[in-house]
């Protein structure tokens, strides 16, 4: 049982921390995750779902999670995935089965906590997404096929179905009565086959089974945590400009991925949170359709995708590439309050002739520093700082005095020009391929 107490207060030895994709997703979080997490006694998911794909390399191992929080390779860190998640409980079992097989499952009720208000993906969601997305046809958003948005619609329509339902034949079955049908009409209407409503239910009891020691009151064990003062770490998935209500909406998922979801996603206050780090990657990509004023094409998209291995690592589509874009920056900055920045995959620039910074954007001839939220994006021509590039191989370096002058004017140059200080630099995908110049952790004086 979970001991009640009023756990809204700061205690003074606390350190929480969130990690926030700057940019539209893919900025290299998993990593840094997984390098903050050697102090995190926690690690929590907060929203999103398996549209996630969190890229870790381990002992020259990769493995990608997507719904199980990237401290899970970490020995003795505590996982846990809150109610705003949106959980498709079949991927979990898969994903469990994974780790199983690599020697690193977590332990129930330890290593990974889950709550019962989480929200389900269910067949219907995905089967719903994916036939919008071909209706769509010209105007996709390009979603990850994998349910996200009709169910984050049925966690705000009250029709969603949570974890805890599928640990009950009867409550379940209350619950679908007043979803099924509606969503088996969708699909009809959609064109799609009908979803067997039997099957569907004698297959999620059967992941409930499973699931069911992983059942815990996930946010009240948080809320704890931090009321006594342990080192959280809340881990955000996909990016700043995805959001659901301040990205470049409609080509957004369908959460609120920004710093301010932490408080709904666990049901924490706001004052519990006493640093955010933006993960930024040295360019910019996006998986999906939507404005990239910043994108390019031609031999420098190919390097950074071939170089950056810039393919979803949750879809395996190509992402489109681009130079780092300030003023998407300096607004997710607005967005967020970030109290440092890692910069990710800056070795991936090696070999380039030149590097360039988006410094502004020039609409109808006026100079932006940050985009309004009535921007146009079609009407936007990037405005470039550029910087002499760099050959020597970065790749591991781990001292801010081994990278190329030039490298380094760059950093100083996204620092000065954004107004965060980059305290963690990423010159490898492995775990020691970092230069760590300042601390990310702030603990409270
Ligand atoms: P959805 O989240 O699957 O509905 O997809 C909506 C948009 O968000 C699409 O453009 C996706 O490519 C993008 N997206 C969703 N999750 C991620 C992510 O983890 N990284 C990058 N893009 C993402």
């Amino acid at each position: 049982m979970v001991e009640s107490r009023v756990t809204t207060t700061r205690s003074r030895e606390m350190s929480t921390l969130v990690i926030i994709g700057a940019q539209w997703g893919d900025e290299g979080k998993g990593k840094v995750v997984d390098l903050l997490a050697r102090r995190a006694r926690y690690v929590v998911r907060f929203q999103g779902g398996n549209n996630a794909g969190h890229t870790l390399v381990v002992n020259g191992e990769k493995t990608v999670l997507h719904l199980i929080p990237s401290g899970v390779l970490q020995p003795g860190v505590k996982n846990i995935i809150t109610q705003g998640v949106v959980v498709d409980p079949f991927v979990l079992l898969q994903e469990l089965e994974g780790l199983e097989a690599a020697n690193a499952l977590p332990r129930p009720g330890e290593g990974l906590m889950i709550s019962p208000r989480a929200s389900l993906i269910l067949p219907y969601h995905r089967a719903i997404d994916k036939a919008r997305e071909l209706r769509l046809a010209g105007g996709k958003i390009g979603t990850t096929g994998r349910g996200i948005g009709p169910a984050y619609e049925d966690v705000a329509g009250r029709r969603a179905i949570h974890l805890g339902d599928i640990l009950d034949r009867a409550r379940l079955e209350a619950r679908l009565d007043r979803v099924f049908d509606e969503r088996n009409a969708t699909l009809s209407w959609l064109g799609q086959e009908p979803i067997n409503r039997e099957d569907m239910v004698q297959k999620l009891l059967a992941a409930g089974k499973r699931l069911a020691p992983y059942v815990r009151e996930a946010e009240a064990i948080v809320r704890d945590a931090v009321a006594r003062g342990e080192d959280v770490l809340f881990e955000g998935a996909q990016g700043a400009l995805l959001d659901v209500q301040h990205g470049t909406y409609p080509f957004v998922t369908s959460s609120s991925t920004n710093a301010g979801a932490v408080t709904t996603g666990v049901g924490i206050a706001p004052s519990a949170v006493n640093a955010v780090v933006g993960i930024v990657k040295a360019y910019t990509t996006r998986v999906g359709a939507g404005p990239f004023p910043s994108e390019l094409e031609g031999e420098v998209a190919d390097h950074l995708r071939a170089v950056g291995h810039e393919f979803g690592s949750t879809t395996g589509r190509p992402r489109r590439c681009g130079w780092l874009d300030l003023p998407a920056l300096r607004y997710a900055h607005g967005l967020n309050g970030f109290t440092s920045f890692a910069l990710t995959k800056l070795d991936v620039l090696t070999g380039l002739d030149e590097v360039k910074l988006c410094t502004g954007y020039k609409v109808k001839g006026e100079v932006l520093s940050i985009p309004p939220s009535a921007v146009n994006f079609d009407e936007v021509e990037p405005i470039y700082e550029t910087f002499p590039g760099w050959t020597e191989d970065i790749k591991g370096v781990q001292t801010l005095d081994e990278l190329p002058e030039s490298a380094r004017r760059f950093v100083e140059s996204i620092e000065a020009l954004v107004g965060v200080p980059v305290a963690v630099i990423g010159t490898g995908p492995g775990r020691r391929e970092v230069v760590e110049r300042g601390p990310l952790w702030i603990a409270e004086a």
